[in-house]
């Protein structure tokens, strides 16, 4: 391929761009209270990317050296289809891991075929063990199928499998060692997010609900004895992770708010209408959709929006405990 400029993504601090991130609708069959409001428009179907853009975007970003895709939602399991996208991107050649962000809720029809497909690592969202709650937090969900869905996985052999818990103070913060319990119980692993202001949410108030990874911490360290796993500059990303001496499975804590990790950032997400988000936390972005949409337009043509997207990328985000979110955009638009 002639190409007028280089086939790599480094950004202007010298980060290396290996890892998208990539959306494949907004929609979801939950609400969870932090991510969505109770009533949400959902992008029209004609500004959605169809499965065949969605590959078209993957495989010119493996030809950049993204070497990991994770598919992310809303819930990338209700995408019509899903499956044929899965597989074409488990083929593709230069990309060594897929991997998938899921609520769970349709994992017990489609764990076993993803994991044939070529996704290799999942991570399920689950916030609270008590049917009620969960459904509460949810406004959904049904705690049973969930759970199914992560014996499913288990059962299919992923290499990782990680569940993501958000604790909300008054909600869930009494479940946080139940939650240790379950995993350790499937010898998975799980992180703990703290809540990020990203959307507008009437149902609680981001402040008061606020629980630090500091504290959640020093609350599972009291129980079982936590071993860090060294410096995250690896491939953990922004978590910071830890063992236990008895057990395979690893505690994480994502904190954005107390442990600032941007110089470590590797990543870029492509939300399901094309735009590509150089940071969780801010605005930059670039819009794909009118290259991918250009007749005739050609794989190198999307290279190079996408190159001349990523000397966007800022320097870090700056979230802070404040009522107003600095940024608009909800989770499901943003890609989980
Ligand atoms: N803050 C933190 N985590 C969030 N998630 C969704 N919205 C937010 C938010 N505002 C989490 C979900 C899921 C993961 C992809 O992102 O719980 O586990
Ligand atoms: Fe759906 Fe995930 Fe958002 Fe919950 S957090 S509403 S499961 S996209």
């Amino acid at each position: 391929m002639n190409r007028d400029f280089p086939a790599t993504l480094v950004d202007p601090f010298q980060r290396r761009i290996s890892y998208l991130r990539l959306s494949v609708t907004d929609r979801c069959d939950f609400r969870c209270v932090y991510c969505m409001a109770e009533d949400m428009q959902f992008v029209p179907k004609p500004q959605v990317l169809t499965l065949e853009e969605l590959y078209r975007v993957a495989e010119a970003a493996v030809g950049l050296g993204v070497r990991k895709i994770r598919l992310t939602g809303g819930e990338p399991l209700i995408r019509n289809n899903i499956l044929s996208l899965v597989q074409r991107l488990g083929a593709l050649p230069g990309l060594e891991t897929l991997a998938l962000t899921s609520n769970g809720s349709r994992l017990a029809e489609l764990a076993a075929p993803l994991r044939a497909a070529g996704v290799s690592r999942v991570n399920i969202s689950l916030d609270s063990l008590r049917p009620d709650r969960f459904r509460e937090l949810t406004r959904f969900g049904d705690l049973a199928k969930v759970i199914a869905g992560v014996d499913a996985a288990v059962a299919a052999g992923f290499e990782r499998i990680k569940l993501n818990a958000v604790i909300l103070r008054g909600r869930n913060d009494d479940e946080v060692l139940d939650l240790v319990e379950f995993a350790r119980q499937r010898e998975i692993d799980i992180a703990f997010i703290e809540e990020m202001p990203l959307g507008q949410i009437e149902e609680h108030s981001r402040a008061l609900s606020f629980c630090s990874s500091a504290e959640l911490e020093q609350l599972i360290g009291s129980h079982y004895p936590l071993q860090p796993q060294g410096d995250p500059s690896g491939s953990a990303g922004p978590a910071r992770y830890f063992s236990m001496a008895d057990s395979r499975s690893q505690v994480g804590f994502i904190s954005p708010h107390s442990n600032n990790f941007c110089h470590l950032c590797n990543r870029v997400r492509v939300t399901v209408e094309g735009r590509l988000l150089l940071c969780l936390g801010n605005e930059h972005s670039a819009d794909l959709r009118p290259v991918l949409r250009a007749p005739g337009s050609s794989r190198v043509e999307l290279e190079r929006a996408i190159v001349a997207a990523v000397a966007l990328k800022p320097e870090k985000h700056h979230f802070t405990h404040g009522e107003e979110p600095e940024i608009l955009r909800f989770m499901n638009m943003t890609g989980g």
